[in-house]
């Protein structure tokens, strides 16, 4: 009974955008709240003055170049590879010493190989990566201290650093055997997955944080949507049968609501979706070909509570971002029963979300803004290498010590690039 008044009263208040009680609670922004405990604190930590790191100066080759050939690089998903390198750049954690560095980051572009639809290709990237790794480790003595130990390497592909858009082919590959020692900052985060090492650093996808900027409505704008998603249901391209794209989950969601009022959900990209977003009370993130997406990001940007369906997700930044206090988390099996599980929030639970969701160190730290502001996606990657120091002992290994087998993996992985 409490369940389908709730329902009503929503739909009534929101639907007719009537300033109930209940509307004026909900369509305010709400006052900000803070996390106590470590949680919020560790967003706003400044990483200057814990770390330094020595950025490898590379031939152009390996990272301008290439973005000179296609500069549509800049505002794709994985853009986070080209931010992070300019970030790093003129960083005051940036060493020029690299006797006193910490960490070692080798800029290489290996996810700006773009098809003409500007799908990633990546084919070339376990070469391209052997190659530079080839490099510093001949020009200097760091690499060879460790085997890559101290060193940390942006892989934002589908499957980090698997280096393969489709699953299987993923796993059968594994981690790229030269980056096995090292630390890797990649979206891709799914538990117990062969392509998430033990100590990577999940960040979020780029999304263009000018343009979500530009789209941002009244605070006080009632949030009429009960439930937002846009986006694939099916990818009739890549899997005709439809059974094995993100796991059934869209699919799943298309079926069951389709026709259910609460759910405003489709295909279509319309011109108002930012606006859209922030007249939602709960924006679906499901998982797409691999457990990330920009969805994620738009959401939290927009103060819209992410109903997050992707089992085992390694969530962005989830030692830093209380995931489970602003979201709300759907096992795949559960999507049939999506709309009595929403409806049964209670509304001082949703308050609370949203609340947590309007404090802006959240937001700050999905994104990679040109310049950079604290607290954002770079500074969250500085603190989470900055909580890994130091180094223990035993990755420095003995003059002339191996551990790293350079000739493992597939043999087309050993041809030059
Ligand atoms: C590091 O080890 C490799 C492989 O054994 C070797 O070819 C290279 O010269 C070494 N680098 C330096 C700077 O000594
Ligand atoms: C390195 O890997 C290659 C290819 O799998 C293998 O043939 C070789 O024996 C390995 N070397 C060592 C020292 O384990």
């Amino acid at each position: 009974m409490e369940i389908r008044n709730w329902i009503f009263a929503l739909i009534l208040c929101h639907a007719a955008l009537v300033l109930t009680s209940c509307a004026v609670e909900l369509a305010r922004s709400p006052p900000t709240e803070r996390i106590s405990g470590s949680a919020g604190d560790v967003l706003e930590d400044d990483p200057v003055g814990r770390l330094k790191v020595f950025v490898y100066e590379l031939p152009s080759k390996y990272n301008k170049k290439i973005l000179q050939k296609d500069q549509r690089c800049l505002n794709h998903m994985f853009a986070a590879e080209i931010y992070m390198h300019r970030f790093l750049l003129s960083s005051p954690v940036r060493t020029l010493n690299p006797a006193e560095a910490d960490w070692f980051y080798t800029p290489v572009y290996t996810t700006c190989d773009l098809t003409p639809n500007g799908l990633p290709l990546p084919f070339k990237s376990p070469r391209m990566m052997r190659s530079a790794i080839q490099l510093i480790s001949s020009n200097w003595p760091y690499w060879n201290r460790t085997e890559g130990a101290d060193h940390f390497f942006v892989v934002p592909h589908d499957f980090g650093a698997c280096f393969h858009y489709q699953e299987e082919k993923a796993i059968e590959r594994g981690i790229l055997t030269m980056l096995r020692r090292a630390t890797l900052v990649q979206t891709f985060g799914q538990r117990n997955h062969v392509c998430l090492k033990e100590g990577s650093i999940t960040v979020p996808p780029y999304a263009p944080p000018q343009k979500m900027q530009s789209h941002l409505i009244p605070e006080r704008t009632p949030r009429a949507i009960f439930v937002y998603f846009r986006g694939l249901f099916y990818d009739v391209g890549n899997d005709p049968e439809g059974g094995y794209y993100a796991r059934g989950a869209r699919a799943a969601v298309w079926e069951n609501f389709k026709d259910n009022p609460l759910f405003d959900i489709s295909t279509e990209h319309p011109t108002t979706y930012y606006e859209d977003m922030q007249r939602a009370v709960f924006c679906l993130c499901p998982l797409g070909w691999a457990p990330w997406s920009p969805r994620l990001v738009e959401a939290v940007v927009f103060g819209c509570i992410p109903v997050i369906i992707a089992d085992d997700i390694v969530l962005p930044f989830a030692d830093a971002i209380p995931w489970e206090e602003i979201g709300v988390f759907v096992d795949e099996k559960d999507v049939p029963n999506l709309d009595t599980i929403l409806t049964s929030i209670p509304p001082e639970v949703i308050l609370r979300k949203q609340r947590l969701l309007a404090n802006p160190s959240m937001k700050q730290a999905m994104l990679f803004p040109q310049p950079a502001q604290p607290g954002d996606a770079f500074h969250q990657v500085l603190n989470g290498l900055a909580r890994k120091l130091p180094h223990d002992k035993s990755v420095y290994l003995a003059p002339g010590e191996k551990v790293l087998n350079w000739t493992a993996g597939p043999l087309g992985d050993l041809k030059p690039w």
